[in-house]
């Protein structure tokens, strides 16, 4: 965040006062004199002070919900140069990072949030959030193949914990198989599949614990309501 904008969001002045305290010479980063205007900080982890004293700011925690497309790396900038989760999030001006990720080929809810001790707990097994998959799978699995999904799967780092699991759409070539885990394994859910011989066509997670995809565009965001924050807080207490 530009330092004039940390000064006045933390209330020390307005926009452009702030910008006259810095070319006075009255704001510290980290210990050390800045009149360069524009330079960029970071909120959480720099000291700022003005006449000497340490500014404190209340951080705003921003949360946002993507209903993520295929073909999107779920990261806010890619070594590769492929297209990114933040591309869908130009019109956004806080720096909110993805709670857990979606594969590049995997579409639907998608949760953004600068708030990292929530999001560190949203991701712990131990607190064991609810995800739910759609995926469309080759073939039709039968009761023995649903079974084993539901009691676990040996996968190469370890058994599946206990999933729900359901049947949507029975048929061949394709079924469709409703998956709700509370773990978030690399690629679970794909190799959960494979291994019981009905590969993936095509995934969506249509819920995170308690956010859902309803009434949303593939694409789209949009922000958490005060009462989903307050859902996501209370599955993660204690
Ligand atoms: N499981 C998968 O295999 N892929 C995802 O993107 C999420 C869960």
């Amino acid at each position: 965040m530009r330092l004039q904008k940390y000064l006045s969001q933390a209330g020390v002045a307005s926009r452009r006062n702030s910008e006259q305290l810095i070319k006075e010479g009255r704001v510290k980063v980290n210990g050390e004199t800045v009149t360069a205007m524009g330079i960029i900080i970071s909120p959480e982890t720099d000291q700022v002070e003005v006449d000497n004293r340490l500014v404190k700011t209340i951080i705003v925690h921003e949360y946002l919900l993507l209903y993520k497309p295929v073909g999107y790396v779920t990261t806010l900038k890619d070594e590769f140069g492929r297209p990114t989760v933040r591309d869908l999030l130009a019109d956004v001006n806080v720096r909110v990072y993805p709670v857990g990720r979606l594969d590049m080929d995997t579409s639907g809810v998608l949760l953004l949030t600068n708030n990292g001790e929530l999001a560190n707990r949203l991701t712990h097994p131990s607190f064991g959030v609810e995800k739910e998959y759609l995926a469309r799978v080759r073939d039709l699995p039968d009761a023995q193949a649903l079974a084993t999904l539901a009691k676990g799967v040996k996968l190469d780092d370890g058994m599946t914990s206990p999933a729900t699991v359901r049947l949507v759409k029975g048929g061949r070539p394709t079924s469709i198989v409703s998956l709700i885990i509370k773990e978030g394994k690399n690629r679970q859910v794909r190799r959960m599949l494979e291994t019981v011989g009905h590969p993936v066509v095509s995934l969506k997670r249509v819920r995170f614990g308690p956010l859902t995809l309803a009434d949303m565009q593939e694409g789209s965001w949009r922000k958490l309501t005060v009462r989903e924050v307050a859902q996501l807080k209370k599955q993660v207490q204690g």
